[in-house]
């Protein structure tokens, strides 16, 4: 197959996947094909010239979100028009760390698996499955990388995208997303409850502490629109997807996890409540209506996480108010570990955004 044209669609949250999708551009630039990089971002609309050109390639790169496609980019595969005798490939860029000299890998799950179907379903031919293992984003759960770490990561992503985009752009397949295949199955349930509901309740962890200036620049750049300014403080929609990057990218670092508040929060919903007399009669008369003890808990712990969702939303917005006195600003503040010079914020993928954007 000889291509003449590719559009590269990305989604990215603080650059990794835009990093990738523009490694793979390079590539084709050297081997004189015409190829678009172009970022969704909050409309999301497909090339019309996607349609109409012959011989084409088209790519999706993201970051994997709970086991799964970002809900943004999910969303634009959902609704990507069918084209006939189209070739597409995937890469979804994980959560890669380095330990000592060694390089380990984030996982998948439904990430490759339910695009591929999607796409697969709409007629596209899959010709190519990357994953990519780029510095772990997700500083709500860990400190950022450090720079040194996280450019020797790049650094190798770069060869590993590079060598994907020669195969693939001289005709070839490649299908590395499959080598998990048994792992990312076993996940499948915790991608579903992440989609599901888990996105929901981590998209109201978010708060801004005293250190914000109210420049809206979180509120200008989050890739999905989720935040909006309420009272001179960024408040966090249901639709945030937890991308970070208006967490890593704020320069008054004034964007913190709610660690304590999440805590509490989640303690009250996942052990108080299920330990209630109520709901302990209602889950005895519900195993005996269902007749499964393990199916019945199951059902009854979904129905919890469904009816939590605004007892949280309502939480939330208590939160979000009482941020404006200062001794509830301290308390989150000293309760958040975000906010501590140790935990330090993911910005390198964030910068190679800034150079590459300066390149074009
Ligand atoms: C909320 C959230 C969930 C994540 N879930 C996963 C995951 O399930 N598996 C994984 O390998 N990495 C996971 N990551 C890490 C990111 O996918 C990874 O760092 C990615 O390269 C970020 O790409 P971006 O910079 O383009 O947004 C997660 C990150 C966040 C913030
Ligand atoms: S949180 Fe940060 S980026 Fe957002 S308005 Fe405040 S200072 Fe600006
Ligand atoms: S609000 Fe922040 S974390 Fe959520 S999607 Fe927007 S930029 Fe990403």
């Amino acid at each position: 197959m000889n291509y003449n044209k590719i559009y590269l669609y990305y989604f990215s949250g603080t650059g990794n996947a835009r990093a990738s999708a523009y490694w793979f551009g390079e590539m084709a630039k050297e081997m004189n094909i015409d190829c678009e990089v172009i970022q969704l971002y909050r409309t999301i609309e497909v090339k019309q010239e996607t349609i109409i050109d012959e011989n084409r390639l088209i790519g999706f790169f993201f970051p994997t979100h709970g086991f799964n496609a970002a809900p943004a980019m999910l969303k634009f595969i959902w609704q990507f028009p069918r084209i006939k005798n189209t070739s597409v490939f995937i890469v979804n860029t994980r959560a890669g760390m380095k330990v000592s000299k060694l390089f380990a890998p984030g996982l998948s799950g439904l990430a490759q698996i339910l695009p591929a179907i999607i796409l697969r379903a709409k007629g596209f031919k899959v010709v190519g499955m990357q994953p990519i293992d780029l510095p772990s984003n997700w500083i709500s759960l860990h400190p950022g990388l450090k720079e040194k770490v996280a450019e020797s990561i790049f650094k190798r992503c770069e060869r590993i995208t590079k060598k994907f985009a020669t195969r693939i752009l001289n005709g070839g397949t490649k299908y590395k997303a499959l080598l998990s295949l048994p792992i990312d199955l076993a996940i499948v349930p915790i991608s579903i409850g992440y989609y599901c509901i888990g996105r929901f309740f981590l998209a109201k962890t978010f708060i801004s502490t005293k250190a914000c200036n109210d420049c809206a620049i979180c509120e200008q750049q989050c890739p999905v629109g989720a935040i909006s300014m309420k009272h001179e403080r960024p408040f966090w929609a249901f639709t945030c997807e937890s991308c970070m990057k208006c967490m890593n990218n704020c320069p008054k670092k004034a964007i913190q996890t709610a660690h304590l508040y999440t805590f509490i929060l989640w303690y009250l919903i996942l052990a108080v409540i299920p330990s209630f007399g109520f709901w302990l009669l209602l889950k005895q008369r519900f195993v005996e209506f269902v007749g499964n003890e393990w199916i019945a808990s199951n059902i009854l712990s979904i129905f919890l996480f469904i009816v939590s969702i605004p007892v949280v939303a309502l939480a939330y917005r208590i939160l979000h108010y009482a941020t404006r006195w200062k001794w509830i600003d301290d308390i989150d503040r000293f309760t958040s570990l975000t906010s501590y010079g140790f935990w330090r914020r993911y910005n390198f993928g964030l910068k190679q955004f800034r150079k590459s954007n300066r390149k074009a």
